[in-house]
């Protein structure tokens, strides 16, 4: 095997925390970076300016696009937290929001918007030859179009439900290989990408087989399967050092596997903070965005009932304007039950420190970083049986003495409803320390799927 130290990458992606944060995209393609450049790897990180930035440039890189893509440029810069970061600077790009408008639909131009970042990432590749082209989702994958002969590359699916179709218009402009991006008439950059780029990376492996089916493919599972052996699953990490019990900043207790006590103090300021009441039960938490792929909508007959179970619940989380009318309308009808409408990072923390159980509807999950982050702060996942959480969240009754949490039958409220029942059962009383130190103990840091990822890079380079 190649060495990979020294290779160069160019890494495109729509976000990147701590700069730009909309989902988990931000987190895995920051964690993953971060631990490539840890182990000697050269990466670029290209990200669309969308104007936030408040940094000197270092340098300034022109760039070659056609007219419809320009004019375009990068900004290179060294962020305090993350490094450097290579800001695109194009037409449409800079916006308060990187998808949506203040009313929350998605800006009439996005497609013209990340198909100009696109082909300035590909001209960026044309002018810097690196070993290795790693995209990011659709808002990245027409870079293969404007690429003739294009680097070894790779290309990971965070999340299928957005393909990022557009006119077929778009077809005559993004280059010479734009007819594998031909869609029923129109354009989708995925289709296009995962026909073109040499490996295809799921960010679960779970999750690589869904795709590959009708129910999970979002209408690419036959551009899938065509891939053979090209697709695969690498499991994303979480940062360690940043989702840390006995380091965190945001916690008014730290604590660790073998000195617990801390969290019991983040339970308390947890329950204070939401204004409920220790009433001994179990304390479950949900931290999400509010969209149907998370199905929160399939939690709500169980949050109804919450006195059966017993057990609290807090929700925290931002999005779709019927599931927060839903929450609203379920928090004034319940005394066990808090609702925090928001995208609170602080109040994360605490979310995930202070509960005994953290809670994961899911429709599909391509990966989940909450759950893992649950687990690193000792708290019991309580999951759908989806994508990464699958590969992730072993069942305890399933085999009890390595089981990490309780996996749902399936993604309906009433097999939900049953894997609350269940959990309430198993830790009532809140007998929880075993399974806590279990999935404590566990290494959910980004250095073994860096190390796959550096793996694929040296299969293909
Ligand atoms: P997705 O990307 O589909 O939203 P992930 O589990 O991969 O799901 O990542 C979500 C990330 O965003 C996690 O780091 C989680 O802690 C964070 N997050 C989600 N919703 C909220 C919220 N309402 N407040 C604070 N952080 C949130
Ligand atoms: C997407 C998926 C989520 C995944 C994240 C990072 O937002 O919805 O499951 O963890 O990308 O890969």
């Amino acid at each position: 095997m190649r060495h990979t130290v020294g290779v160069r990458v160019v890494f495109a992606t729509a976000e990147l925390s701590p700069v730009v944060t909309v989902g988990g995209l931000a987190a895995a393609a920051a964690g993953l970076v971060g631990s490539l450049r840890h182990s000697g790897v050269h990466v670029d990180v290209l990200l669309p300016d969308y104007g936030g930035v408040d940094l000197d440039a270092i340098e300034t890189i022109e760039l070659d696009v056609p007219q419809w893509a320009g004019p375009a440029s990068i900004k290179v810069v060294d962020h305090p937290e993350i490094g450097r970061i290579h800001l695109v600077v194009a037409p449409g790009l800079a916006r308060s929001h990187p998808y949506l408008q203040p009313d929350g639909q998605g800006w009439l131009d996005n497609v013209d918007r990340f198909l100009r970042f696109s082909r300035a990432v590909a001209a960026y590749v044309e002018l810097s030859h690196p070993d290795v082209v790693h995209l990011n989702d659709w808002h990245t994958a027409a870079a293969l179009a404007a690429l003739e002969s294009p680097p070894p590359t790779v290309l990971s699916l965070h999340n299928l439900a957005h393909q990022g179709h557009g006119p077929g218009e778009w077809l005559e402009r993004i280059g010479p290989r734009a007819a594998h991006f031909e869609w029923w008439g129109g354009i989708n950059p995925l289709s296009g990408a995962i026909a073109l780029a040499d490996r295809i990376v799921a960010v679960s492996p779970h999750h690589a087989i869904e795709i590959t089916t009708p129910s999970g493919g979002f209408g690419l599972d036959a551009a899938l399967r065509a891939r053979g052996s090209a697709v695969s699953g690498i499991l994303n990490g979480i940062d360690t050092t940043v989702w840390d019990p006995a380091s965190d900043p945001h916690l008014p207790a730290h604590f660790d596997r073998k000195n617990l006590s801390g969290k019991e103090r983040c339970r308390q300021a947890l329950l204070q903070h939401v204004g409920l009441n220790d009433d001994g039960s179990l304390l479950a938490t949900v931290v999400t965005r509010l969209t149907d792929q998370k199905g929160i909508d399939l939690l709500m007959p169980s949050i109804a009932m919450l006195a059966d179970l017993p057990m609290q619940l807090i929700v925290l989380g931002s999005g779709d304007r019927s599931l927060v009318d839903a929450l609203v309308q379920a928090e004034g009808a319940s005394d066990r039950f808090a609702f925090i409408e928001g995208y609170d990072e602080t109040l994360s923390h605490l979310m995930f420190a202070g509960a005994d159980l953290f809670v994961m509807p899911s429709r599909f999950e391509p990966c989940g970083l909450t759950q893992m982050q649950a687990m690193r702060y000792g708290t019991i996942p309580i999951v759908t049986p989806v994508g990464g959480l699958v590969d992730t969240v072993p069942d305890i009754d399933v085999d009890a003495r390595r089981g990490y949490g309780i996996v749902a039958r399936s993604p309906d409220p009433v097999a939900i409803m049953s894997a609350l029942h269940r959990a309430s059962r198993r830790f009532g009383q809140r007998r929880l320390d075993t399974v806590r130190k279990r999935i404590m103990a566990h290494d959910w840091s980004w250095d073994a799927p860096a190390a796959r990822y550096r793996a694929l890079y040296d299969e293909i380079s």
